[in-house]
């Protein structure tokens, strides 16, 4: 299949001025690229595997781990929650910014893409309660431009960032995937919609789409500096600066918290993954193990060295009481098995936020 040149190599990201000029250069390369003459323009230089959300948490972590096995990688974001700082060390990657939400972008990033992973989303179950709106544009509205650009673009998979929220409240454990969904926020709403297209566009266009629902990631490179922040980034920053922090509820509510290691990997395992087995298929990705607020608190004073309590506050809206996974499907459908256990991938997260600062 011919691909459209290359519009979106960078120089590296090392210096605020470069950013900028590479911002620069990545504005032209898009007005360049509406051009009707930009489409006889080609390229051999072109990347098989696009990073949605590269400057966030997790697409950060999957475009590293591609570049590490010397893959060609593109990403894009528009850093409405990603930071141009998690981009260091990626400079193999190229670059686009840009809002997913503008088909535009979505055409410029899948052209001459293999396989899409889609992580890109506004991650946040408190902010989707604050501004529906945005979340259904960042989330649905971007995935669906996403799925159609990668289908006119002859891409092969996509890979989706699925959540363990569609299982909203229902309070069987562990979660199975047969069971109905039943979101109970708008951000759970959106990834479930997300879902669905998906599954339809493997259905009525043969694209070959793989959904991955994480439970509760994390690991570095989290943002730790947010109200909407994972809990573990929150802990972690708070207790390393001699922070009290904050329990929403009584600390006894669980999560099967999965490190970020253990991700990526099964996304590069659903890439690889024969399509009869995979294509238009969901499923968990987890740890398989619950930790409550309070253990997680309590192993993390050990980590630090924080010797105060927690305060303990109203529980907040939209917060599930429990959450565990069953991960027997993804281990037969990708042969995944979690690799780095949750005191493992913790002393690795709070090494991480201390020498990189990133906690402070
Ligand atoms: N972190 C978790 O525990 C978790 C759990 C379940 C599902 N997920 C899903 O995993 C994915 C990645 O989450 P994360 O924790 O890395 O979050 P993140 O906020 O760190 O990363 C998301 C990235 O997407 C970018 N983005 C958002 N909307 C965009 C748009 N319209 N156009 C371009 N870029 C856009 C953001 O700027 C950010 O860099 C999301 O889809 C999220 O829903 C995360």
């Amino acid at each position: 299949m011919p691909a459209f040149c290359n519009f979106f190599s960078i120089l590296p990201f090392s210096s605020a001025s470069q950013n900028e000029v590479v911002s620069k250069r990545v504005r032209a390369a898009e007005q360049t690229a509406t051009a009707p003459a930009a489409i006889s323009c080609w390229s051999s230089n072109l990347s098989k595997y696009l990073v949605t959300g590269a400057a966030g948490f997790i697409g950060r972590s999957i475009a590293a781990a591609l570049l590490k096995r010397g893959e060609s990688v593109r990403g894009v974001d528009s850093f409405i929650t990603g930071k141009r700082a998690n981009l260091a060390g990626l400079e193999a990657m190229d670059f686009l910014e840009g809002d997913l939400a503008d088909p535009a972008v979505c055409a410029r990033a899948c052209a001459g893409i293999e396989v899409v992973f889609h992580e890109a989303a506004l991650a946040s179950v408190p902010r989707s309660v604050a501004d529906p709106v945005g979340t259904n544009v960042n989330c649905v509205d971007a995935t669906l431009n996403v799925l159609v650009a990668a289908r006119a673009a002859g891409v092969r998979r996509v890979l989706y960032a699925g959540s363990s929220s569609v299982y909203g409240d229902n309070p069987e454990l562990p979660k199975r995937e047969e069971m109905l969904p039943l979101p109970i926020t708008p951000y759970a709403v959106a990834k479930l919609a997300g879902e669905h297209y998906l599954h339809a566009f493997t259905r009525v266009y043969g694209l070959e789409t793989v959904t991955l629902r994480y439970f509760n990631v994390f690991g570095p490179y989290q943002d730790p500096a947010s109200h909407y922040s994972g809990v573990l980034a929150i802990f972690c920053r708070k207790l390393l600066a001699g922070e009290q922090p904050t329990i929403y509820g009584d600390g006894e509510q669980s999560r099967d918290f999965t490190y970020i290691d253990n991700v990526v990997e099964a996304n590069l395992l659903a890439a690889a993954a024969p399509a009869e087995k995979v294509a238009g298929r969901y499923m968990n990705l987890a740890t398989g193990a619950a930790i409550s607020l309070n253990q997680a608190f309590n192993i993390l004073c050990g980590l630090t060295g924080y010797r105060g309590k927690p305060a303990y506050a109203e529980p907040r809206a939209g917060d599930i009481r429990h959450s565990l996974a069953d991960i027997h499907l993804a281990r037969e459908l990708l042969g995944y098995t979690p690799k780095v256990d949750f005191a493992e991938g913790l002393r690795h997260t709070v090494a991480w936020y201390r020498e990189s600062g990133a906690g402070a």
